[in-house]
């Protein structure tokens, strides 16, 4: 159903541009990782937290506070520099199954970190006992992990 669409961004003059230069593939690649390191960090404060671990100097709504624009801003700029590399491989992620798997983490991953540990997490510890905030940290940092093997999949196997 999708086929049509990312036949369409594969044949822009865009993705021809992208794929026969020599530098914009690598910049933004670079982009795209640093970006990485930088989602990577925010998540892990606030899952490690609410794992009470890590930074237990500070509550785990003030962690989650302080990490929130570095999450938010590095995912921007990891779609604004997936959308590129998307678009000018286009019919190779079309058929490649780890690039499927990796867009379902990321939308489960956005679930359960925008929304359902964004609640947890901006209560004291305690609010929601001892168990859920450990099994949500558990499954965001299980989700993210694999949205990283899936996209490093992609380069690997596809
Ligand atoms: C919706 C937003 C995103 C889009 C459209 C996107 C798209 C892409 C594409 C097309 C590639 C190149 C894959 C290849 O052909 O080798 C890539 C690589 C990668 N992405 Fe993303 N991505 C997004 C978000 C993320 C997120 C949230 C993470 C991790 C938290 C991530 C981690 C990676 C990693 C680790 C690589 C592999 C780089 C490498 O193998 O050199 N991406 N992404």
């Amino acid at each position: 159903m999708l086929l049509p669409f990312f036949q369409w961004m594969q044949d822009l003059a865009f993705s021809a541009y992208f794929l026969n230069s020599v530098w914009p593939t690598p910049i933004v690649q670079c982009i795209h990782l640093v970006s990485v390191a930088v989602f990577a960090g925010a998540v892990l404060l606030v899952d490690l937290r609410l794992l009470g671990t890590g930074l237990t100097m500070a509550t785990i709504p003030q962690v989650a506070r302080a990490a929130q624009p570095w999450l938010v801003w590095s995912f921007v700029v990891l779609v604004m520099t997936g959308i590129p590399q998307m678009a000018s491989t286009a019919t190779k992620q079309y058929y490649s199954p780890f690039f499927w798997w990796k867009m379902q983490a990321v939308l489960l991953g956005l679930v359960v970190t925008f929304l359902i540990r964004r609640h947890i997490a901006s209560k004291e510890e305690g609010y929601y006992g001892p168990v859920w905030p450990k099994v949500v940290g558990v499954t965001s940092i299980a989700l993210w992990t694999s949205v990283t093997i899936g996209a490093r999949l992609i380069g690997l196997l596809s």
